[in-house]
């Protein structure tokens, strides 16, 4: 059996910004530098789904693209696309708007539909700008 890991790459804009309500306005500047500016600002996202999987013998696919690129779109970028990421998005209704809590919010988005078309969710890839980016594994720590 041969292992194929996917990617399939979907983008979206929306605003935030870091802030912790515990925390004075002096800390949270202190902290977050400009990211904490209380009238937000904005990012061109991009995602990067990856999935793993044998190809099937009928199709040669791991998993049909087509549908990896509508469960984004119907879990994720739908939800996130011209959004407020603090205000805006039921699923992050009280997370600090992070890059790092915003990507493991999307795992536990998509790891039930994505093995529902037969594929195993094992690494997410979210690019905040050019130079910043995190990624998560899952339970499949790669390190
Ligand atoms: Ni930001």
């Amino acid at each position: 059996m041969k292992t194929v890991y996917i990617t399939r790459r979907e983008t979206f804009n929306a605003a935030h910004k870091l802030w912790n309500d515990n925390w004075s306005q002096e800390k949270n500047e202190e902290v977050f530098g400009r990211c904490s500016n209380a009238n937000w600002h904005g990012h061109n996202f991009t995602l990067f789904v990856t999935v793993k999987g044998t190809p099937h013998p009928d199709t040669g696919f791991v998993i049909n693209l087509k549908d990896l690129s509508v469960i984004i779109q119907k879990e994720v970028t739908e939800k996130l696309d011209h959004k407020n990421l603090n205000l805006d998005v039921p699923f992050l209704k009280g997370v600090l708007a992070s890059t790092e809590n915003v990507i493991t919010a999307i795992w536990d988005r998509l790891i039930e539909p994505v093995r529902s078309h037969g594929g195993e969710l094992v690494k997410l890839k979210l690019v905040e700008t050019e130079n910043n980016y995190v990624e998560y594994f899952g339970e499949n720590e790669p390190f």
